[in-house]
């Protein structure tokens, strides 16, 4: 079964999403090696979305490029306050009141860096463009994930989505079969959660700081729909640390 997709047949998960008030501090990890996979993008979603559900977030950029941090910038007074760490410049040090920490990891992340982070986080999504080129970069990608994981001695849960998807685009099917297949030599796997459209929706949003779960409802309708499996993995037990 794969995850609904856009211009795909496949029914959408719309069950009640439920928010992660109540547990301790969560850390979520956004990484992908690859460059523009649309890193920033989730994280920066992701963040919008718990502070707007009225969680305590903080948003930590790991990127010297400083992308989410410019992301936070634009985002005005009106809406729900997000935390900032310049992770690429300093530690990273939140405040113990905080309920999620969203990591936004730089493109080239590999071996010890990777290792760090994934130490960091408790849950990771790896989100990956449907494109060869993108495709390839990510075989090697998880490849060095099932190097690296033994490494890290946390339970990190790690997931997939597709990114930056356009309605019925062909090489879609090429990244459904390759995401359905990704394993740990533990034989669990990563499991493939949904596909994020390519939308202006997300440009207008971030213009303003935003994700597109604080436009107007009548903007990213749609968008919001194919977040809804993500998001009900990371409120269930299943994308966290086990014990
Ligand atoms: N779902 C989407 N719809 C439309 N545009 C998108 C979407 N996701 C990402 N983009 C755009 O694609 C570009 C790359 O996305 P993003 O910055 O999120 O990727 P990244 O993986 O963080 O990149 P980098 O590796 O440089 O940090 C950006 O211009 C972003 O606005
Ligand atoms: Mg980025």
């Amino acid at each position: 079964m794969g995850a609904a997709r856009p211009g795909g047949r496949a029914a959408m998960d719309t069950g009640q999403i439920k928010p992660l008030r109540g547990l301790a501090m969560r850390a979520i990890l956004v990484l992908n090696a690859k460059g523009g996979s649309g890193k920033t993008t989730v994280a920066t979603n992701l963040a919008g979305y718990y502070a707007a559900e009225g969680a305590k977030v903080v948003l930590a950029d790991y990127d010297p490029q400083g992308s989410s941090m410019d992301w936070l910038r634009q985002r005005g007074t009106n809406a729900a306050k997000i935390g900032a760490v310049d992770a690429a410049a300093g530690a990273l040090r939140v405040p113990r009141s905080t309920d999620v920490v969203i990591l936004d990891a730089p493109a080239g992340t590999h071996g010890d860096i990777l290792a760090t982070l994934l130490r960091k986080a408790h849950t990771a999504i790896v989100p990956v463009v449907p494109s060869p080129v993108d495709i390839r970069a990510a075989q090697r990608f998880f490849g060095e994930l099932r190097e690296v994981r033994p490494l890290v001695d946390n339970d990190v849960k790690i997931c997939t989505v597709a990114s930056r998807v356009r309605d019925g685009a062909r090489t879609s099917d090429d990244l459904e079969d390759f995401l359905m297949d990704q394993k740990l030599p533990s034989g669990r796997r990563f499991p493939f959660l949904t596909w994020l459209r390519q939308s202006t929706a997300y440009l207008k949003a971030a213009e303003k700081g935003l994700s597109i779960f604080e436009l107007p409802p009548s903007q990213g309708a749609v968008d919001r729909e194919y977040w809804v499996p993500l998001l009900k993995w990371l409120a269930s037990p299943r994308s966290l640390p086990e014990g």
